[in-house]
């Protein structure tokens, strides 16, 4: 993973996968980005 940026990016409703995203983030480090919805749920 030499010169590699590493952006994680998720969609997360119920948080499973926002917890879970931010578990690879501990680990791999990188930037994290929560795409969301314009209305919120
Ligand atoms: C309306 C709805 C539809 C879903 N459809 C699927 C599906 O098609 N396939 C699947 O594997 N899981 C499906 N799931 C389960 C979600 O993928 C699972 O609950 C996941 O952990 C949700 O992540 P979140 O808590 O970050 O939103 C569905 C859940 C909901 C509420």
């Amino acid at each position: 993973m030499d010169n590699k940026k590493i952006l994680i990016v998720y969609f997360s409703w119920g948080r499973n996968t926002k917890f879970i995203a931010e578990k690879i983030h501990a680990k791999i480090g990188g930037d994290i980005f929560r795409i969301g919805t314009v209305i919120s749920l």
